[in-house]
């Protein structure tokens, strides 16, 4: 059976723009069900300013307290050197280090130009010790459309993978729809160029939002590309607090139930990651996005 891989971002991307900073208990018992779940790659959080988001304050109490399950991986986003050294210090051994292709959204987000983000990652990874053996993504936001400056040239976008490719192979990029205002040709287009030209060198995984209702169908062109590693968040969570106007990820229950649905192995158990998105659907201001998770459950 074909098979793709599910990366669950909701304790990140889902939690990091609610209006109510969600305890460290809950962000625990949100992500301990996301495991039972059988969610094998988890976003567990982010190391960055908690002046800029005090929702992700910290994530070093939620790494250490999760329940560790065999095969489990969890990452971790970092905006800076500072990130990468604290998510080390918690314990973790994957990253995800986020430039915005878009000079306007990476000022806002993290008060850098895109060129000056691929400065402070070449210093990341020069600082990364090699016996360290940490696993790495590059996550790519507004590499479709940017909240300020409107569409993103694809030219731009490759041209950015070009350049992090440069300061490390043999990493994972996230292709990431951060106002979920790509469509599917648009996916299609740069998905399948992103991987005919550096497909041996990186893996590719398609971050997307649900903003226009493209959700689930960026998701198919991402996948009839030739991508197999996909973000969600359960219940449709999330938003970049720095890109206005964008919604929730698609939600990770339809993407697994897309999947299903065309005879495609996801190794997640359906009906517990709607118990753990039911969860995330009653966090205090939550917005959710999901369609499954709305049917009658004998249904589902
Ligand atoms: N974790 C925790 N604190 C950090 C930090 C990190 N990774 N990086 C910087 N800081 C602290 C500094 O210590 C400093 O604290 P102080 O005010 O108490 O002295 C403060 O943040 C400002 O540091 P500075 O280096 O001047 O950063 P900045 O103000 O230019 O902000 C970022 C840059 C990247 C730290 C900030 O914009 C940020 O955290 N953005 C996160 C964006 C995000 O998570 N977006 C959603 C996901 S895409
Ligand atoms: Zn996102």
């Amino acid at each position: 059976m074909d098979r793709v891989e599910i990366v669950e971002v909701g304790p990140r991307d889902g939690l990091q723009n609610l209006p109510a900073v969600v305890p460290v208990a809950d962000r625990i018992a949100f992500a301990n069900r996301l495991i039972a779940a059988g969610l094998k790659r988890i976003e567990i959080g982010s190391f960055v300013s908690p002046k800029a988001v005090p929702q992700m304050a910290d994530t070093a109490s939620v790494v250490q307290a999760v329940e560790r399950v065999p095969g489990l991986r969890l990452m971790a986003l970092v905006p800076n050197a500072r990130g990468a050294e604290d998510a080390i210090a918690a314990g973790l051994t994957e990253l995800e280090f986020v430039l915005s292709v878009s000079d306007d959204h990476n000022r806002a987000n993290v008060r850098r130009t895109t060129a000056e983000s691929i400065a402070e990652l070449r210093s990341v990874c020069a600082g990364i010790d090699p016996e360290r053996k940490l696993t790495m993504r590059f996550g790519l936001a507004a590499s479709f459309h940017c909240p300020f400056a409107g569409r993103t040239e694809k030219a731009r976008t490759l041209g950015v993978i070009e350049e992090v490719l440069a300061i490390r192979e043999d990493v994972e990029i996230a292709l990431a729809d951060t106002t979920g205002k790509a469509h599917p040709m648009q996916v299609q287009a740069l998905a399948s160029e992103a991987l005919a030209r550096f497909g041996t060198s990186a893996r590719f995984a398609f971050h997307g939002h649900d903003t226009s209702g493209f959700g689930i169908a960026n998701v198919l062109a991402a996948y009839q590309a030739g991508i197999r590693t996909f973000d969600g968040a359960a219940a449709g969570l999330g938003g970049c607090p720095f890109a206005p106007g964008a919604s929730g990820n698609t939600a990770t229950e339809d993407i697994v139930n897309l999947f299903h649905g065309m005879g495609i192995d996801t190794g997640v158990n359906l009906p517990r990651l709607l118990e753990a998105a039911d969860m995330a659907a009653g966090f205090p201001g939550a917005i959710p996005g999901s369609h499954i998770r709305l049917l009658p459950r004998q249904a589902a």
